[in-house]
């Protein structure tokens, strides 16, 4: 049996949850890979934070040098910090030739093919399933299960805590602020929440989905982005009157020989399948021209939830290694997006 040496650089909501994961799902992950996944060592920023979970065995460091200079890590999950200083401990891990597996939206958005190219130069993976919708397999699903199929439209709600703001104040009449409270107590918003609630947070998954959806990509500055704070009571009530409910809607269709791509809150008809995505679920209504309209629905934030996508990341990643032995070419399916790109 081999043993599949991980890194973990970061031990908040989802580093924990891939932790608990790899423990509790020891027999699944070997059974379906063939492989024993090990997590050798872990960057954390605070050595002395009293953590709940299992560590015995594990290596605790505040040096990402600990890793970027382990030889037998091969495969290296990033969920630490955003743009800084994911980018630079992505680009050194890529480097001496890791795969990385990452949640770090606002990074993919804006510096994606950055780093996608990186990691082909060096021969590598970079895996984000995780960034968009939580536990929702989306990216992975739109590559490969649209592949043969014409994507005319992505929409969906994509950012679990917005919607929960607006479950609440709509179904139980809770304040916006209450409601965001809850939100950040139940470990749905980010650490600062501005851009959940402004729209940015759906703003970047928009721009990755579009990448995946269309091959093309779309600053954060092309983005038509607004978002939930000026939404009030009144506003509410006057869409429930009328048959609809409110939901922040990230949207990405073309409009004549352009793509429109739009973040925005909208009255939506309550019989309309977005409708009823409550709370911090999330939901994208993907429309192909052969298959017609799929809903894709989950999670779209929390530990475990997002957990498993990362974990599914790794575990592609374990396959494309087992292949590579074989001498055949990975099987990354950021690279069939990468493609698309360059043909525009
Ligand atoms: N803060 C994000 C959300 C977490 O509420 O959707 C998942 O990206």
């Amino acid at each position: 049996m081999k043993t599949i040496k991980l890194g973990i650089v970061g031990l908040g909501t989802v580093g924990t949850g891939v932790v608990r994961i790899i423990q509790n799902n020891q027999q699944k992950i070997l059974a379906t890979s063939g492989c024993q996944l090990q997590i050798k060592t872990i960057v954390v920023v605070n050595l002395a934070k009293q953590r709940h979970i299992d560590l015995e065995g594990i290596k605790l460091t505040n040096q990402i040098a600990d890793i970027v200079a382990d030889d037998e890590i091969q495969i290296v999950i990033e969920v630490m910090g955003t743009i800084d200083p994911a980018k630079s401990y992505i680009k050194a891990l890529l480097d001496s030739g890791k795969n990385v597996v990452t949640a770090i939206k606002d990074l993919l958005a804006t510096y994606g093919n950055e780093l996608i190219t990186h990691a082909q130069e060096n021969h590598v993976n970079l895996l984000y399933e995780a960034s968009v919708a939580g536990g929702i397999p989306i990216l992975r699903t739109i590559a490969t299960s649209f592949a043969a199929d014409q994507i005319t439209s992505v929409a969906g709600i994509i950012n679990g805590t917005s919607n929960y703001i607006l479950t609440q104040m709509s179904e139980n009449e809770l304040t916006y602020n209450e409601a965001l409270q809850q939100a950040q107590e139940l470990g749905l918003a980010e650490t600062d929440p501005t851009n959940d609630v402004s729209g940015k947070d759906a703003g970047y998954k928009m721009a990755i989905l579009t990448q995946f959806a269309f091959g093309v990509t779309v600053p954060l500055e092309n983005i038509f982005v607004t978002g939930i704070t000026q939404i009030t009571k009144a506003d509410i009530l006057r869409a429930q009157k009328g048959g609809y409910v409110i939901k922040l809607i990230g949207q990405a269709r073309p409009v004549d020989d352009k793509l429109s791509v739009s973040v925005e809150p909208m009255f939506v008809r309550k019989d309309h399948p977005l409708a009823t995505i409550k709370n911090e679920n999330n939901a994208v209504l993907v429309t192909g021209s052969s298959v017609g309209e799929v809903m894709f629905y989950g999670a779209g934030a929390g530990e475990l939830p997002t957990a498993n996508s990362v974990l599914n990341d790794v575990l592609a990643t374990v396959k494309d290694l087992q292949l590579q032995q074989t001498g055949a070419k990975f099987n990354n399916f950021s690279r069939t997006t990468d493609l698309l790109v360059a043909q525009q």
